[in-house]
C-alpha cells in the first residue's frame, strides 16, 4: 500500500492535528516524520481539547499504531509530559505508540543554545519556539547528535556529557545573559529518558516497509508548514527540517514511488507566528477580526499569530513543491461576516506583475495584488453537508480549485471533529 501524506501548506497551524484525527479511522498507522515539540496540534472532540506536540494525532484512536519517525526530534521532558496527559485520558500508549531508534534527542543544552542564539540575534531573531529544534538538527547534520537508539547503549551518558560540555562552551561564546541551572535540568532530563526507554523502540523504516508489504494503510503527519521548510520556506525565517513531501521519505524511510495521496491543508486565510515576511499580513480591523474569531494564539507558545488574507501565489507554490492531490480548507467559519474577502492572486515585484513566489518576499520587494470576493453572513459552524454551504463560499472554493487545479475535498467549519464537511 502507498503511504498517504498530510501536510500544512502555509506557515503552520493550518489544522493538521484536527484532520489527522478525523482521518485516522481510515488508517492502521499514523506516523510523524519531522519536527518536534515546536509543533502544537490541536484536537477537539467530546467537548475536550487536546494539544499534541511530538505524539502523532491518531493516538486517541485505539486501533491505530502511532509512530514517531526517524526524522523527528524528541525532547524526553516534553514527551513525558505528553504521555502523562494521555494517561489521564486513559490512553493505552504503551500498546499503540512506537518510536524510531533513529530519531534524535533534544538535550537540555540544545534548548539553552536555541535561547542564546535567539538572544544574540536581537531584532533579527527567527522567533523560534525555543524548543531547541535548530541546535538539535544542527547536531544531527553535523554528525554529533544523540539518537533514541543510543540510549540503549551502556556508554551513552559519556557521549551525553561530552556533547553537553561542548554546548556549554558554545553558550558562553554567545556571551548573552541566559539564566539556567543545568543540574536541575539534567535531573528532569534523565528521569524523562527512563520513561522514553520504557516505550516500544523500533527500527521504524523496517516496520514501515513490512507494514506496506502487509497491506497496512499509513498516513504520514506533517508538522509546521511548507513555507517554514528549510529549503523552500522563507529562509532564514523557517524551521530546521524539510516540512514538505520529500521530508516524509527521509523522515520515515518511504521510497518516493511509494507515496500515494498528498493532502494539503490550508486556512481560508493566512496566519504566521514568529518573525519573517508575510506579504498579505493585515494590520487593520480585518486582521484583528480574524485573530479574535479564529482564536489565533500559538498552541505551543501562546504567542499571538499574525493574520492576513489568503495568498494564492504562495499556496500554488506549496502545491507544486508537495505534489498535492487533494486540498482541505480549514477555518472557513472564521470568514463568516466579512462583506468582502480578498485573495492575493499576484505580486507586484520590481515593477512587474508576477504569479510565482520570488526569491525575496520582503515587504519592500513585493506588493500583493488582490481579487475581491463577496463574503457570506451565514454561520457555518452547525453545517455538516456541502449542500448547506452558502453560494458565496461555493464561489470562493470554485475559484481556488480552478486556480490550484486541485479539488478541495474537506471544508472545516469549526475546531471539533464533527465540524467537518466532506465534498
Ligand atoms: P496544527 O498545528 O496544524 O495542528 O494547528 P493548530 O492546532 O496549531 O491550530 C489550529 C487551531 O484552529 C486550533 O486551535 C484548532 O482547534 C482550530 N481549528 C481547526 N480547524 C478549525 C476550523 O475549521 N474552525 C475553527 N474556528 N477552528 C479550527
Ligand atoms: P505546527 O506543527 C507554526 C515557527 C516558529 C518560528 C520558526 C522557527 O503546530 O504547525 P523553531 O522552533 O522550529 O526553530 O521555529 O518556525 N514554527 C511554527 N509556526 N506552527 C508550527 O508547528 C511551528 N513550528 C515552528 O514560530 O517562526
Ligand atoms: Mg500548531
Amino acid at each position: 500500500m502507498a503511504v498517504d501524506l498530510l501536510l500544512g501548506l502555509q506557515w503552520g497551524d493550518e489544522g493538521k492535528g484536527k484532520i489527522v484525527d478525523v482521518l485516522t479511522s481510515k488508517y492502521n498507522i499514523i506516523a510523524r516524520f519531522q519536527g518536534g515539540p515546536n509543533a502544537g496540534h490541536t484536537l477537539v472532540f467530546n467537548g475536550m481539547k487536546h494539544v499534541l506536540h511530538t505524539i502523532p494525532s491518531g493516538i486517541f484512536h485505539e486501533d491505530a499504531i502511532n509512530l514517531v519517525g526517524n526524522g523527528v526530534v524528541i525532547d524526553p521532558v516534553i514527551f513525558k509530559k505528553e504521555l502523562d496527559k494521555l494517561a489521564e485520558q486513559h490512553v493505552d500508549y504503551k500498546k499503540s505508540l512506537y518510536i524510531s531508534r533513529k530519531a534524535h534527542i533534544i538535550l537540555p543544552t540544545h534548548r539553552l543554545l536555541d535561547a542564546a542564539s535567539e538572544t544574540a540575534k536581537g531584532k533579527a531573531k527567527i522567533g523560534s519556539t525555543l524548543k531547541g529544534i535548530g541546535p538539535t538538527y544542527m547536531d544531527k547534520t553535523g554528525r554529533n547528535g544523540i539518537r533514541v537508539g543510543d540510549l540503549e547503549l551502556a556508554d551513552w551518558k559519556e557521549k551525553y556529557r561530552a556533547l553537553a560540555n561542548k554546548h556549554e562552551a558554545m553558550i558562553n561564546f554567545y556571551n548573552v545573559e541566559i539564566q539556567y541551572d543545568l543540574k536541575e535540568l539534567e535531573n528532569e532530563f534523565f528521569e524523562a529518558v527512563k520513561v522514553l526507554k520504557s516505550l516500544k523502540l523500533i527500527d521504524s523504516e523496517e516496520y514501515i516497509f513490512q507494514a506496506q508489504k502487509d497491506g497496512k494503510t499509513i498516513l504520514a503527519e506533517g508538522a509546521q508548514g511548507s513555507l517554514l521548510d528549510i529549503d523552500f520556506g522563507t529562509y532564514p525565517f523557517v524551521t530546521s527540517s524539510n516540512t514538505t513531501a520529500a521530508g516524509a521519505c527521509t523522515g520515515l524511510g518511504v521510497a518516493p514511488n511509494k507515496i500515494g495521496d498528498v493532502f494539503g491543508i490550508f486556512k481560508a486565510y493566512t496566519t504566521r507566528v514568529g518573525s519573517g515576511p508575510f506579504p498579505t499580513e493585515l494590520f487593520d480591523k480585518d486582521g484583528e477580526t480574524m485573530a479574535k474569531v479564529g482564536h489565533e494564539f500559538g498552541a505551543t507558545t501562546g504567542r499571538p499569530r499574525r493574520c492576513g488574507w489568503l495568498d494564492l501565489v504562495a499556496l500554488k507554490y506549496a502545491c507544486q513543491v508537495n505534489g498535492v492531490t487533494q486540498l482541505m480548507m480549514m477555518k472557513a467559519d472564521v470568514l463568516s461576516g466579512f462583506k468582502t474577502l480578498k485573495v492575493c492572486t499576484a505580486y507586484k515585484y520590481k515593477g512587474e506583475t508576477i504569479t510565482h513566489l520570488p526569491y525575496n518576499i520582503e515587504p519592500e520587494n513585493v506588493e500583493p495584488i488582490y481579487t475581491d470576493f463577496k463574503g457570506w453572513a451565514a454561520d457555518l459552524t452547525e453545517m455538516s453537508e456541502a449542500s448547506q454551504m452558502p453560494d458565496e463560499l461555493n464561489a470562493y472554493i470554485a475559484f481556488l480549485e480552478k486556480e490550484l487545479e486541485t479539488p478541495i475535498t474537506i471544508v472545516s467549519v469549526g475546531p471539533d471533529r464533527k465540524q467537518t464537511i466532506f465534498r
